[in-house]
């Protein structure tokens, strides 16, 4: 059976929004390339949109990673499932994430991705929801920020469904 799905941000919000943080992004780069990271799988639908909307020069990468289990979740430690493939020593690294929640995933990637040498290191995230918030973790972008509820669409997911949704919805659960 289909859940129930009540939109919270509209497609054509989405769309808007990723288009001014575009513009904002490039006007920082100007003609430096920014190098994209996309967390998998949620930042993926995010990341091709945005990149479609960024006149500075563009390179891509992707990284997937994930909680080393429920007993070491608290400290914040995440197991790479797949690294990048490329060096980002000396690039202008911008991760780009679909959502930051407790924080926790974000903030020991940066510290990774920190210890690379980047030459700048900032983070753009579709959404945050701040009242979840556990680590500290600064973002230099965000697209919307959401009240505490489960979202999904535009990336995110319930049990791997709902990625494709082209809007932000919220399930309701009977
Ligand atoms: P955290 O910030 O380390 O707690 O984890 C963030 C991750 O949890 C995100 O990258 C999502 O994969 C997942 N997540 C958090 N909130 C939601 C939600 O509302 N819907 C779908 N996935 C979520
Ligand atoms: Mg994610």
């Amino acid at each position: 059976m289909q859940d129930k799905i009540r939109v919270l941000v509209s497609e054509e919000d989405v769309d808007k929004r990723i288009e001014e943080l575009g513009k904002k992004i490039s006007e920082l780069y100007g003609d430096e390339t920014v190098h994209l990271i996309c967390v998998l799988k949620g930042g993926v639908f995010f990341m091709c949109e945005l990149a479609k909307r960024i006149t500075s020069p563009v390179s891509m990468d992707f990284m997937s990673v994930s909680s080393y289990g429920s007993d070491t979740k608290s400290s914040g430690v995440v197991k790479i499932i797949k690294d990048l493939d490329e060096s980002i020593q000396g690039k202008n690294v911008l991760v780009v994430e679909d959502i930051i929640d407790s924080g926790r995933t974000l903030s020991y990637l940066l510290e990774i991705l920190k210890s690379r040498g980047p030459k700048t290191l900032r983070l753009c995230t579709l959404l945050d929801k701040p009242d979840r918030r556990v680590v500290n973790v600064d973002v230099d972008y965000v697209g919307f920020e959401i009240p505490d509820e489960f979202v999904v669409g535009y990336g995110l997911d319930y049990d791997q469904k709902y990625r494709n949704l082209p809007y932000i919805g919220v399930i309701e659960f009977e």
